[in-house]
């Protein structure tokens, strides 16, 4: 048997073919990644690189997911029913993006029951950030502005992410996460520019709660982050965490004054000799707490997320006892 005997050499010898003939692989994939082509998903890839994919390609789908909860939590409240109408759209595009990232996250061979189960077993991460509690109305509006920003600006760089099916979803992701950055930055905008002294203290209370946790979503500095080197050398992340994290400082504090709202940083200043805003120091302490599981709202949200997936088995159920009286159908006809 000719596969047989290719598997019956010595354990040694094999191991070395099979290595000389990995090692061949490995340098052809770092030349494409070199010249900037796109890996697909049938193309070999090292196991390391598959991985590092699987990691942040469902942590990004699981953050679209559970980034609807602190949203969703206001749609019985908005203010007018163009509000509602607005904020149900954003809400179900944020729906769309887990399932684009999940089936993105498929073609690397994990299944989205696999990445789900993670989820809800507490063994994957998502986005901090939507730890935190939705106060009031104006909290919708800043986390348009402020957390779908930081979002674009994350985002947009991997839209030329080297492994092609995450930068296809990403093309279309970015495009309604810019519509997502408008509609709060106009609900703001309208609040401060029409309405009463309350309202505009609610804004302004609202952009002080969210502004740190905004900046800590691009993630620790770049000394600290560990996987970011061999990202950035993959092509996976195109600029540093610090780098995408000054643009955002840069362009959200020109929008603030637009907007007619301070950001809560004394520290915060132009720097004529760099070229861009000196901010004060991110309370780093903080940011791993809540990573950790111990930010205000992160057992409320996963409670969220697995109470609707067990109300939604017999969704599930249905739908495959659908599919296969149709596949029988199709067999009969
Ligand atoms: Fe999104
Ligand atoms: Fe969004």
């Amino acid at each position: 048997m000719y596969t047989q005997a290719m598997d019956t050499g010595p354990k040694e010898e094999r191991k070395a073919v099979r290595s000389a003939e990995e090692a061949q692989l490995e340098e052809r994939f770092e030349a494409r990644i070199d010249e900037g082509a796109f890996i697909e998903a049938k193309d070999w890839m090292p196991e390391h690189y598959r991985k590092t994919l699987v990691r942040q390609i469902s942590q990004h789908a699981h953050s679209e997911i559970v980034g609807m909860l602190p949203e969703g939590n206001w749609v019985t409240r908005a203010p007018t029913l163009k509000r509602k109408a607005i904020l149900l759209a954003k809400i179900q595009d944020e729906g769309g993006h887990g399932l684009y990232l999940y089936a993105a996250a498929e073609t690397l061979g994990t299944s989205r029951d696999q990445m789900i189960a993670a989820l809800h077993g507490g063994r994957a991460k998502y986005s901090s950030i939507f730890n935190y509690p939705t106060l009031s109305w104006a909290d919708i509006g800043v986390i348009g502005w402020l957390v779908d920003g930081a979002a674009i600006m994350n985002q947009v760089p991997l839209t030329r992410c080297s492994y092609a099916p995450y930068a296809r979803a990403m093309v279309r992701i970015c495009r309604e996460e810019s519509f997502h950055q408008r509609q709060g930055f106009d609900a703001l905008l309208v609040m401060m520019r029409d309405g009463t002294d309350a309202q505009r203290e609610m804004v302004q209370d609202a952009v002080n709660r969210w502004w740190w946790p905004s900046l800590m979503m691009f993630g620790p500095p770049d000394g600290e982050s560990t996987h970011s080197t061999q990202s950035m050398r993959w092509g996976i992340k195109r600029i540093s965490n610090d780098d995408l994290r000054q643009k955002f400082v840069d362009a959200t504090v020109e929008q603030a004054k637009v907007l007619g709202v301070t950001m809560p940083d004394p520290l915060l200043k132009w720097n004529a000799e760099r070229g861009h805003h000196d901010f004060g120091p991110i309370a780093w302490d903080e940011f791993w707490q809540v990573v950790g599981g111990h930010g205000p709202c992160n057992k409320e949200r996963l409670a969220a997320r697995v109470k609707a997936w067990e109300d939604g088995a017999w969704v599930r159920e249905a739908a495959m006892a659908h599919a296969r009286k149709q596949a029988l159908k199709e067999q009969a006809a």
